[in-house]
């Protein structure tokens, strides 16, 4: 029998298939209606029919720039309605996430706060509450709480996900797509990583796995003290930039690259981020600006910026997360992804069964799930070890 990349994620995330399995003997969200707002690539798919099999009616679409269109036909032959396809298009997106709220949810899973945000430019009555998976996201819906006013639990503060998949998944799917991307060497290349929160942290750590001379710039001088006890260079920002074959950004800010910036960089250099939104390095910036002579775009969204002076700056992905992007995009680990998915699923059931209530508006997940899902893993791993 052959079957699919989807069928060997869903073999591997064995905590959600665990979960899937009590979801259709305790149907959590039987008569709710979950819209999500969240990357369609196998590992949603897995999370997303989990939530089916807990008895939803899931109103789907993806993110900027990171929807497979593989993940999109299983989940319309699963009967999951998808909203939209592929695209890089903000306005076109920004589409699909009206036509996710026209359905007018009880549960929201957001990624980057695009759903609710929108809901509060037209609400309507019944929205329970929900998830918000990112950093970017918390940022964005904080200063919204008054407003949101219902459960929103933050997957991205619980611990599991901080060092599953911010710190190490994501340090690993970066180097991974670099070099699947470019095919360039690391060995003894300089590279600078803006942004050493958990995401930073494992993009460092694993290009200097992979021989790489790494630096780190950041904002806040107590984790540039952390990078600096780490072993990792801290130079001045300019500095950094000025000398670095690679450049990652990594920090939920706007503009940490931009224009301004063309005079520091050398020639050869990769700028790439990967950091939530495609607005860590400024790319239309970049490429309008009066420097730039010509560009050369290459297979799998690589781009090449010809300067009047003759340096040459390539562009992984135009500045989308590249970990998720180029040819035949992995993303992160298979079980990094279980272990935040789980939590998903444990929050939004949550939420569903009314065991958090509007004063849990944009907080971390519950402890008790955080522990409840640490230990299935591990139950699952060690089996015999867990019961001693
Ligand atoms: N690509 C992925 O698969 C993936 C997965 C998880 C999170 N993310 C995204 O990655 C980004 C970072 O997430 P995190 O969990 O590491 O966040 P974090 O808040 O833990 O760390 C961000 C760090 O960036 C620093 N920073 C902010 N502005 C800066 C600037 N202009 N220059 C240099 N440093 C700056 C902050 O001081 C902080 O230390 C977010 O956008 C998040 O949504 C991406």
């Amino acid at each position: 029998m052959v079957s699919t990349r989807i069928d060997w994620v869903r073999e591997h995330c064995r905590l959600l298939r665990a979960i899937a399995a009590e979801f259709a003997r305790t149907r959590p969200f039987d008569g709710l209606t979950i819209g999500t707002g969240i990357h369609l690539e196998a590992k949603t798919v897995a999370l997303l029919l989990t939530l089916r099999d807990g008895g939803a009616r899931l109103v789907s679409t993806g993110n900027l720039n990171t929807t497979q269109p593989d993940a999109v036909s299983r989940l319309r032959a699963e009967g999951v309605t998808v909203v939209g396809g592929p695209t890089k298009d903000s306005e076109l997106h920004a589409t699909y996430l009206e036509e996710v709220l026209a359905a007018e949810p009880d549960l929201i899973l957001d990624n980057g706060g695009d759903l609710f945000a929108r809901y509060l430019d037209r609400p309507y009555d019944g929205l329970v509450g929900g998830t918000e998976e990112t950093t970017s996201g918390r940022m964005r819906l904080e200063p919204l709480r008054d407003r949101l006013e219902r459960p929103i639990l933050v997957i991205n503060d619980s611990p599991i996900k901080q060092f599953a998949e911010n710190e190490h998944a994501v340090g690993q799917s970066a180097l991974e797509s670099y070099l699947r991307m470019t095919n360039r060497v690391t060995n003894g290349e300089q590279v600078t990583v803006f942004g050493y929160g958990a995401c930073g942290r494992g993009v460092a750590a694993n290009f200097r796995a992979a021989r790489a001379r790494v630096s780190v710039v950041d904002v806040d001088p107590v984790t540039r003290l952390r990078a600096h006890l780490d072993g990792f260079a801290t130079p001045p920002r300019d500095a950094a930039i000025a000398s670095a074959d690679v450049i990652i950004t990594v920090t939920g800010a706007r503009d940490v690259l931009t224009a301004a910036d063309l005079p520091l960089l050398r020639d050869g250099v990769t700028l790439a981020n990967s950091g939530h939104f495609p607005a860590e390095i400024d790319v239309p910036g970049l490429t309008g600006a009066a420097g730039v002579a010509s560009t050369t775009e290459y297979a799998d969204d690589l781009l090449t910026l010809e300067l009047t002076d003759g340096r040459r700056i390539h562009l992984l992905s135009r500045g989308h997360m590249f970990n998720l992007a180029g040819p035949r995009p992995l993303g992160n680990s298979i079980e990094s992804m279980d272990l935040g998915f789980a939590l998903q699923a444990r929050c939004l059931e949550a939420v569903a069964r009314r065991h958090v209530d509007a004063a849990s508006c944009i907080v971390p997940v519950p402890r008790p799930i955080d522990e409840a899902v640490a230990r299935a893993y591990l139950d699952l791993k060690y089996p015999s070890a867990q019961a001693e």
